[in-house]
């Protein structure tokens, strides 16, 4: 598939990698290209702590293929991005404690495993297009509300800076090297398949898995507000930039539905699984570091370049995720 002005309109037979593609949001936007013909490979390192899961593929698991290979595997990537026409590159360490637990090994994912991929694509396939998984942590605690993307950065932990410089390493080989590289600076993304193990990808997962088992999940503070975005409506965003041209070189917030505070989530949390309650907490010291307070983005430069919007409230998306893991929660235990 050669790269041309004209916006795409179809997947089909398009080569398809995605990496992070057993993760949450990788998982989604497989099943999604998979529907639309693509013909798509999945690398994953499947590292068990972060949110890879091959029940994440469960049922669609013979119409891709998945290569247990990790992004910091240099020669793993000479194999596996020639002859890709799109990349989506979602691997990443993604848990913000963690990297403050063990900040080297989030700098070898998030930032010098990106610059491999780059160098890779510089080397051997300069046309694939790259969509990069960014985020709005490392804009830190806002100025001002809603964020846009010329709000000054200014992250709170080790993740924000990695992640910042991960982005920055994709603006910077598009700049130099006319790699074609939009990157999505996704706010809190929610829905099946994201991780409800532990606190780890987002306090979203343990409240859905404590109201599921009719167990108490804590809310620290509850005044914070937030614009949660479902995760169908982040894969129309990724499968929007991957089809949009004129996106390219361009750095978007993606956002949600209004925000609402942590403690109206909660509540709804509670109302819709029927079962569960919570207890309001102050935060632990150690999350009150790097928590950055309320966020809520201003994503109209994407809506203006793609015509994409979220269209899935939060009561929606809360009721899809709630029910498919009453369906499937022994596999993500
Ligand atoms: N979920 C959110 O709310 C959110 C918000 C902002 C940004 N993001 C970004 O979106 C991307 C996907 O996040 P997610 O929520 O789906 O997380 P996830 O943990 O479910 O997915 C990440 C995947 O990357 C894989 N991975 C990690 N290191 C790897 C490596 N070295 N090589 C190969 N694979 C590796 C993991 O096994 C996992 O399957 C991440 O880059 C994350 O920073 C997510």
């Amino acid at each position: 598939m050669s790269q041309s002005a004209d916006p795409v309109t179809s997947f089909a037979g398009a080569k398809v990698m995605i990496t992070g593609g057993l993760g949450f949001i990788g998982s989604n936007l497989a099943l999604r290209l998979v529907e639309q013909g693509a013909e798509v490979l999945v690398v994953d390192s499947l590292v068990p702590d972060y949110g890879g899961n091959l029940a994440n593929i469960a049922g669609f698991a013979e119409r891709l293929r998945v290569n247990i290979a990790d992004l910091r595997d240099r020669h793993a990537l000479r194999v596996l991005v020639p002859g890709q026409d799109f990349i989506f590159n979602l691997a990443g360490q993604i848990g913000h404690l963690d990297s403050m637990k063990d900040p080297f090994t989030d700098l070898d994912i998030n930032v010098v495993a990106q610059l491999g991929l780059l160098e890779t694509c510089r080397a051997l396939n300069p046309t694939a297009r790259i969509i990069y998984a960014s985020t709005r942590q490392f804009y830190g605690r806002p100025d001002r509300l809603p964020v846009d993307e010329a709000h000054p950065l200014r992250p709170v932990d080790v993740n924000g800076i990695n992640k910042m410089a991960g982005e920055a390493y994709h603006t910077l080989y598009h700049q130099v090297y006319g790699l074609p590289i939009v990157s999505l600076r996704l706010t809190n993304t929610y829905g099946p398949r994201m991780r409800i193990r532990d606190a780890r990808q987002t306090f979203v997962g343990i409240w859905l898995r404590r109201a599921l088992e009719d167990g108490v999940f804590e809310v620290w503070g509850g005044e914070q507000c937030r614009d949660l975005c479902f995760v169908d409506d982040a894969v129309d965003a990724f499968i929007a930039a991957a089809a949009t041209p004129a996106a390219t070189g361009h750095v978007y917030n993606i956002g949600g539905p209004p925000p609402v505070s942590l403690s109206e989530l909660a509540e709804l949390v509670v109302a819709l699984a029927g079962a569960g309650r919570f207890e309001q907490k102050s935060f632990p010291e150690e999350r009150k570091r790097i928590d950055i307070g309320d966020y809520w983005a201003d994503d109209a430069r994407f809506r203006a370049a793609t015509g994409w919007a979220p269209r899935v409230d939060l009561r929606e998306g809360l009721r899809r995720s709630l029910d498919y893991y009453r369906a499937h929660l022994s596999a993500y235990l």
